[in-house]
């Protein structure tokens, strides 16, 4: 990562008048397997050049103060009686954490921290993971205390899940703290264990963000989760599988009618994307980019027939992408309902191809989408005094 966070410590001593200590988290983009990882099954994101910063200083009255770059706001918490009330609003994200790392035995003692970044919000990149991630690495860096990727990543999503009361897996927190740069992580999101793949030479990843925006708290995600462990608590009654990852195709037919239709449909989205995820991982191993393009395809057809978890504008955003000269594959990426696509394009055509989706894409609908040609960067990491990693 070459990236020069300076600025950002230098805004945390303007305001408490104290040098901090500073980490940055990235945000990621998930390449397939989408709504996999709470039902313990397979996904492969990357993380990307977008970063939280969390600058963090000591001050002597037991108290956790943030304050956000992004909302120009400042929350301040008393570590010692902090309690599970989320209020709706950004700070619930790093207070989640510092109670979650109590949760975890980790004694904190008072902290100033400032948060910025430049992660968009709301767009399926994962802010929320890129602050909480942060914030943890930040409080873990400021109490000498050591933790590994599969608790820090952990204890990141139950303050996303138990504080915030948003019920997302465990995928983004995971590569967030633990990507690796021009690979892709395969994760299974049962054992938590992981493969980095390499991503083929001679193609990037390009995203384009809809514009259209979703919450996962209070949006239809948690909705689809309902809808999943429906299907899934059949799945266990009837036929003994504890975990959707472990479903056949025809385990889930022979419990057709002891469903609900939307939770039949939502299932088979789940264990059809299990397999392409598989099947991507053979794709990348074989450098076959046509294949992983065309399981992309699958899987955003997957996502807006059975998951029913697109909108039109970013069906609308994928089938102009996939139009365009040297596009592989395109696809909607993160929670859904709006949000950004991944595609895959070939190197030499990125300019022309951001230049077409945005303008047909405004044509269509009025909206100026951003894009982002990206490329796999490292997770989480402690940066020097200077600001650089
Ligand atoms: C959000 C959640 C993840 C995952 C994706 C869908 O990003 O935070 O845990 O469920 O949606 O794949």
């Amino acid at each position: 990562m070459k990236k020069d966070f300076s600025e950002a410590l230098g805004r945390h001593e303007q305001r408490f008048g104290q040098a901090g200590l500073a980490f940055a988290a990235p945000a990621r983009v998930n390449l397939i397997g989408e709504h996999t990882d709470y039902t313990g099954g397979l996904v492969m994101p990357m993380a990307i050049g977008f970063h939280t910063v969390a600058t963090i200083g000591p001050r002597e009255d037991g108290r956790a103060v943030f304050h956000s770059e992004n909302f120009d706001e400042e929350a301040s918490y008393e570590i010692a009686s902090l309690d599970s009330k989320p209020e709706g609003r950004w700070s619930d994200y790093p207070a989640g954490v510092v109670w979650s790392l109590r949760q975890e035995g980790v004694r904190i003692d008072g902290f100033n921290m400032t948060l910025s970044g430049d992660v968009p919000v709301g767009a399926g990149l994962s802010s929320s993971a890129s602050v909480e991630v942060a914030t943890a690495m930040a409080v873990l860096g400021r109490a000498h205390f050591a933790l590994d990727l599969k608790a820090v990543a952990s204890l990141c999503r139950r303050a996303e899940n138990e504080y915030v009361g948003a019920k997302s897996g465990i995928m983004d927190q995971f590569v967030v703290a633990g990507g690796v740069a021009q690979r892709a992580m395969l994760l299974d999101c049962r054992s938590l264990e992981f493969e980095l793949l390499p991503l083929p030479a001679g193609v990037r990843v390009v995203i384009a963000n809809s514009m259209v925006r979703h919450d996962h708290a209070t949006g239809g995600y948690g909705d689809r989760r309902d809808e999943v462990e429906t299907g899934q608590a059949v799945l266990q009654r009837e036929r003994g599988i504890e975990l959707l990852r472990d479903a056949t195709l025809a385990d889930l037919e022979a419990c057709r009618e002891k469903m609900p239709a939307v939770s039949y449909a939502r299932c088979r989205h789940i264990i059809t994307e299990n397999g392409r995820v598989l099947e991507a991982r053979e794709a990348l191993l074989q450098g076959d980019v046509k294949r992983f393009g065309e399981l992309m395809v699958a899987a955003h057809a997957s996502m807006r027939d059975d998951f029913e978890a697109s909108c039109s504008e970013v069906d609308m955003i994928v089938e102009i992408a996939l139009r365009q000269p040297g596009c592989f594959g395109a696809r909607i990426t993160g929670g859904g309902f709006g949000g950004c696509t991944v595609n895959l394009v070939d190197v030499t055509k990125t300019g022309e191809f951001v230049a077409a989706v945005r303008s047909e894409y405004r044509a269509a609908t009025g909206i100026e989408a951003d894009c982002f040609v990206c490329e796999a960067s490292d997770g989480a990491l402690a940066l020097a005094k200077d600001g650089t990693a």
